[in-house]
């Protein structure tokens, strides 16, 4: 099999691909069919946002490219869903300054999947570490499925030195509980403990 190639493509090149990335999306996460009108309006808002970056692995061929892994975040501002809805929760929990310190200046990584045909060969890595490479915010934050056993996305966080700042949260709306993670940039070294 010929290896998946990395880029980067900008807002509209991603709003031009979306249904090729919403492909992976469903394969990685099987989600239920009903929910993916409502992402794709989301995704596609999404790249209008500031500091909008996003990095996808194509698997190339004669006739074109498919994509089997892509990242995107942005920066996080006020007014925007997550950004204030977890504002508003870290802050009731730890306190305004702690919510501040941690999402005051915040780049978020909105999605990051790999189909799973191409999972377990390092992509996933390369894509997180890649998006945050070089970001000038003193943090970065996602938030992610809590599970037990933990999944792999959320070990794969750990080792780049990403921590819970949330444990157990339901978003408004229902749904099964996350964990909101945070790490301080630059990331640790690939396979460092994280650091707290
Ligand atoms: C999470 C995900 C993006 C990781 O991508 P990947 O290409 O498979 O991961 P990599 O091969 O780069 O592995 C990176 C790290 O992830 C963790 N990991 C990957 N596969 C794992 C598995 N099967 N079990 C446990 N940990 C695993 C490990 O920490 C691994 O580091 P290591 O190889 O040094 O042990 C991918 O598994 C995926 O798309 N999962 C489903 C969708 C999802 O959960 N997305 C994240 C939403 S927040």
């Amino acid at each position: 099999m010929r290896e998946p190639v990395l880029r980067e493509i900008d807002g509209r090149a991603f709003q031009r691909g979306l249904n090729g990335l919403l492909g992976v999306y469903v394969a990685a996460m099987s989600p239920p069919e009903a929910q993916l009108p409502g992402r794709l309006a989301i995704m596609h808002r999404h790249a209008s946002y500031p500091g909008f970056r996003a990095f996808v692995y194509e698997r190339r061929r004669a006739f074109g490219a498919t994509p089997v892994g892509f990242i995107y975040g942005f920066h996080g501002a006020v007014g925007q869903w997550w950004h204030d809805v977890v504002n508003r929760e870290l802050s009731t929990r730890a306190g305004y300054e702690h919510a501040r310190s941690w999402l005051g200046d915040a780049y978020e990584v909105a999605e990051l999947h790999v189909h799973p045909d191409y999972q377990g060969r390092g992509l996933g890595r390369t894509l997180l570490t890649t998006l945050c490479a070089e970001r000038g915010e003193r943090t970065v934050v996602l938030s992610t499925l809590e599970r037990h056993p933990e999944t792999p996305a959320k070990q794969l966080y750990r080792s780049v030195g990403f921590h819970d700042l949330l444990s157990a949260f339901e978003f408004p709306g229902g749904g099964p509980p996350y964990a909101v993670m945070g790490a301080r940039l630059p990331l640790a070294r690939v396979n460092e403990p994280a650091s707290r």
